[in-house]
């Protein structure tokens, strides 16, 4: 708005002048003439609460101007936090014995809220609020309570919000309104008129150009506020000057004032020197580490402005080629052009000294002068030593692990400021850790006789990793205790060199960390001591505890009829949950959570049996338990030191499978053979577990069958699972149902044998052997009738002694040896026969040489001889009976 026109420009600039002149002679409240002072750089008010070593309820602006009622206002204010405790009181005002008529505070760095409450407890507003330490965050709350709406900016970053008003009774009808005339204090927290103050809410930090305006600023007026243009044109109702019109500063507080740009100045990263010399490689993966990456300004006032912050480490720093400190950029030695280390792109500005960026392998990393060649840029060898410069986007976090949940240090800490020439670990709340010289140690701002000590012996060691510390004026039991110092988030696991890794690559069977480290110690079972692996597992609720039963049938190896016996290749499968055990980091497959060592663990012992109750023969091929991850990690407990995601026994399953070949017995029934069908059974159960304690029951399916169902002759038709309860134990009962195939016997047997009867039933169909006619084929023919009956008998006879060698003897008759013998007698029924007709012919034949000339053919209908007839009866006789017969078999087959 002045760029544009001098003009415009100077008169202002004059007009400030003079009211300067004015502003010094009355002291009257024009604060905006304060502001206006100097025209070009700005100076506004800045506050800094807690100046001594000591957090102390004694530091806070206390308002000397009369407070007004208020139905609307504005805060405005910059705020650079340098700790955070549970509650950070930014204002704090009491009025009419009215406790919080107006308040407004922030909570720890992990909660995000800023909470306001007004109008005697009536209003109480939580809103979203994300505190960053170390740098300068504006700010600005404008309240209405009329429209009943609140507005926050936090860095250009608009969110409103409605009044939220608490009901408090016989006060609805009153409009909301702050009223006046009460005490306000900045940095405290007041619970009476006279103070109250607790050392748990005050605030610890800087705060530049707070003011309350009595009115609703616009976005625009709030805008230019946020980018320290400050061109408010209010007066605002109390604000802070170094003449304490309005905020008189109290105790350990410190009114100055800072240039409005400092402010608001564009940071060129969060730049940190660590006065260790190490090579380049090192440097970079110690900047790494903290999730930094090493400086390479982009101009020449960043250049500037790092080697001017780290130059009083230029002397423990410097190496022989009088360079102290890398930057983030390597040669290319082929094409002579610098490029940024990470990502191999061309840097954007350099500073090197024409004669030393020399054309040569052995130079192919950069460092800056020392104090002789201040700013300037040198190619040097990447095996010199200096120290590591590292840029961050914000104050590096380092989260501690290992105090017990009483301690009262922070468990936060950031790297912001050096100590002793060393960086100093600053606690989100009081504690501070810091190079003593000899050692690391740890103080606090709040607890005065709080206390620790690193135990090391290299001195050039940061309190990083894993480190002894002896604690005194804790609330630990212990007093030398190990923690762990890390760099890593919460999602995310410390290698023991110090670098990060995502916790799902931990144990995931590849390396990940540079030295191995995320797959060691990869055991999925805490086992705690006292643990005893003779007791079984503690019931978790009042119900027994459930076995998860279930059968992999593999395959069945073996299938005898004759010795009864079955061999099945399977694995079984137990589930259970044991809730004295806790887990760490399972992973989704759960055949990759093998338990190393089984025996440290309970685990079930089973038994099989067969049918018949007599065990089965189990010749045991593998054995692991596993861990089958079925709930979600429990939320990580800082107090260990392990960062492993722990899983609870209670909630997540063991599941022991032991792959075995089962030899057992099964009481073939074989009254139909070779149309039968068989039920095998097996019961699974755990010995000495009475069923108020534990039950077997079946996991899913509880059994499957992945092998072939066609056996040689048999097939195996269904699997059935049933529990079932015997005295005080439950047990697993799996019925394996088999199908002769009797396709085998249909031809080999069934069908040749029939074949056999209907050619003997065919004699009857041959001539009985006339005496008339002699002719050749007649006598063979009737010599044929008795012949191949006879021989259809031996043959039957045959089959039937090979059949019934292949197949189990027993004392009862089978069906197919029924089938036989129903055959034979038919035969041999008909062989009979044959002989009563052949003798009722030779009867006939006597008869007719008496009675009839020879010669002479009498055929009469009426006169036929007797064995014609029964020969014709027999040939439908015989028939009907084999039907008979096979219906009767076919109805009885197809009945089963
Ligand atoms: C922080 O403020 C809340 C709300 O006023 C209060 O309940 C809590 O006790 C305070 N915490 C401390 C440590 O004073
Ligand atoms: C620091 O890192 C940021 C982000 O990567 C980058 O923009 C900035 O230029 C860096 N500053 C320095 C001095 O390296
Ligand atoms: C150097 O640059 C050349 C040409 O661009 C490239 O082929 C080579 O890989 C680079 N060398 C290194 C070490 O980056
Ligand atoms: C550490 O040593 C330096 C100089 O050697 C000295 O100035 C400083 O006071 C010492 N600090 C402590 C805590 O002893
Ligand atoms: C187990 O899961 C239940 C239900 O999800 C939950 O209430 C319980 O807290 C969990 N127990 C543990 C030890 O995680």
């Amino acid at each position: 708005m002045f760029a544009g026109s001098p003009c415009v420009f100077g008169v202002l600039l004059l007009a400030c002048v003079f009211q300067s002149t004015v502003a010094q002679e009355s002291s009257a409240a024009k604060p905006m003439v304060w502001k206006w002072s100097k025209a070009t750089k700005i100076e506004v008010s800045h506050v800094k609460f807690q100046t001594g070593d000591f957090d102390t309820i004694d530091s806070y602006l206390d308002n000397e101007a009369e407070f007004p009622d208020l139905t609307q206002f504005t805060l405005c204010v910059h705020i650079k936090y340098l700790h955070v405790a549970e509650n950070n009181t930014l204002l704090s005002y009491y009025a009419d014995g009215r406790d919080n008529e107006l308040t407004i505070f922030t909570n720890s760095l992990d909660a995000e809220t800023l909470q306001l409450f007004c109008c005697g407890n009536r209003v109480r507003n939580y809103m979203h609020y994300p505190i960053r330490l170390y740098t300068w965050e504006h700010l600005c709350i404008s309240v209405n309570l009329r429209k009943k709406l609140i507005t926050l900016v936090l860095n250009n970053d608009v969110k409103e919000y409605e009044v939220h008003e608490i009901e408090v009774q016989g006060q609805e009808t009153e409009p909301l309104i702050v009223r006046g005339g009460g005490r306000l204090v900045l940095g405290q927290d007041l619970d009476s008129e006279d103070g109250g103050f607790s050392i748990e809410q005050v605030l610890s930090c800087e705060i530049a150009d707070f003011a309350i305006y009595n009115t609703i600023l616009t976005m625009d007026e709030i805008r230019s506020f946020m980018a320290c243009r400050n061109r408010i044109p209010y007066e605002p109702i109390i604000y802070v000057d170094q003449a304490m019109t309005t905020l008189r500063a109290v105790g350990e507080t410190e009114i100055t004032t800072i240039l409005e740009e400092k402010i608001c100045a564009k940071s060129s990263g969060y730049n940190l020197l660590f006065p260790e010399r190490v090579g380049f490689t090192e440097s970079v993966s110690w900047c790494e580490m903290l999730k930094g990456t090493l400086v390479l300004p982009a101009n020449k006032k960043e250049n500037e402005e790092i080697y001017d912050k780290f130059f009083p480490f230029r002397d423990v720093c410097t190496d022989s080629w009088r360079t102290f400190y890398y930057f983030g950029t390597t040669r290319n030695v082929t094409t002579d052009k610098w490029f940024n280390y990470r990502d191999g792109s061309p840097i954007l500005w350099e500073n090197f000294d024409v004669q030393w960026n020399m054309m040569s392998s052995d130079y192919e990393c950069a460092g800056v002068g020392n104090h002789l060649f201040m700013y300037t840029w040198f190619a040097i060898p990447c095996a010199s030593s200096m120290c590591s410069a590292c840029n961050f986007t914000a104050a590096p976090k380092l989260r501690i692990r290992g105090l017990c949940e009483t301690s009262i240090l922070d468990r936060s800490y950031y790297l912001n400021d050096y100590y002793n020439r060393r960086p100093l670990f600053d606690g989100e709340t009081h504690s501070r850790i810091q190079w003593s010289n000899r050692s690391w140690e740890l103080t606090s701002r709040r607890h005065r006789d709080l206390s620790a000590q690193m135990i090391t012996k290299n001195p050039k060691l940061y309190p990083l990793g894993l480190q002894t510390w002896i604690i005194s004026g804790d609330k630990c039991t212990q007093d030398t205790i190990e923690l762990l110092m890390t760099p890593c988030g919460s999602d995310e696991y410390t290698c023991s060199t110090g670098s990060c890794i995502r916790k799902t690559s931990r144990c995931d069977l590849a390396i990940d960390c540079p030295d191995q480290s995320d797959e060691l110690n990869c055991d999925v079972v805490n086992v705690p001591s006292g643990y005893s692996s003779a007791l079984p597992p503690p019931k978790i609720t009042e119900d027994p505890l459930d076995f998860r039963f279930s059968l992999r049938i593999i395959t069945i190896r073996e299938f005898n009829l004759v010795s009864f016996t079955l061999v099945v290749d399977a694995v079984i499968s137990i589930k259970w949950r044991d809730s004295r055990l806790t887990f760490r980091n399972l992973r989704g497959n759960y055949q990759v959570n093998k338990v190393r060592d089984m025996n440290q663990l309970w685990t079930p012992k089973f038994l099989v049996r067969d049918g018949s109750r007599s065990a089965a023969d189990l010749q045991v091929r593998s054995e692991a338990v596993y861990v089958v991850k079925e709930d979600a990690p429990v939320p990580d407990d800082i107090t260990i030191i392990s960062e492993d995601d722990r899983y609870s026994g209670t909630n997540n399953t063991l599941v022991l499978e032991t792959e075995s070949t089962m030899e057992f017995t099964c009481q073939f029934q074989l009254q139909m053979y070779p149309v039968d069908r068989q039920r095998c059974y097996l019961l699974f159960t755990i010995p000495g577990f009475s069923k108020d304690f534990g039950v077997l029951v079946k996991d899913g399916e509880g059994v499957i069958f992945e092998g072939t169902r066609r056996l040689l002759e048999y097939e195996m038709v269904k699997e059935v699972v049933a529990v079932e309860e015997e005295g005080k134990n439950t047990y697993v009962k799996i019925r394996l149902d088999f199908k002769n195939l009797y396709g085998y016997y249909i031809g080999n047997t069934f069908v040749p044998s029939l074949f056999l009867v209907v050619i003997v039933y065919l004699t009857f169909y041959f001539d009985t052997d006339d005496f008339e006619v002699r002719s050749l084929t007649r006598f063979y023919g009737q010599q044929n009738r008795i012949m191949v009956s006879l021989m259809s008998l031996l043959v039957l006879a045959t089959f039937f002694t090979e059949t019934s060698a292949s197949i189990p003897r027993t004392s009862y008759l089978k069906l197919i040896d029924a089938w036989y013998v129903a055959l034979i007698c038919q035969n041999f029924m008909v062989i009979v026969s044959l002989v009563v007709v052949e003798n009722l012919r030779l009867r006939d034949k006597a008869f007719a040489t008496k009675v009839t000339p020879v010669g002479v053919k009498n055929l009469g209908i009426g006169k036929q001889p007797l064995h014609l007839k029964a020969n014709f009866l027999l040939k439908f006789v015989f028939p009907t009976i084999l039907i008979v017969n096979l219906v009767a078999f076919f109805s009885f087959w197809t009945n089963i």
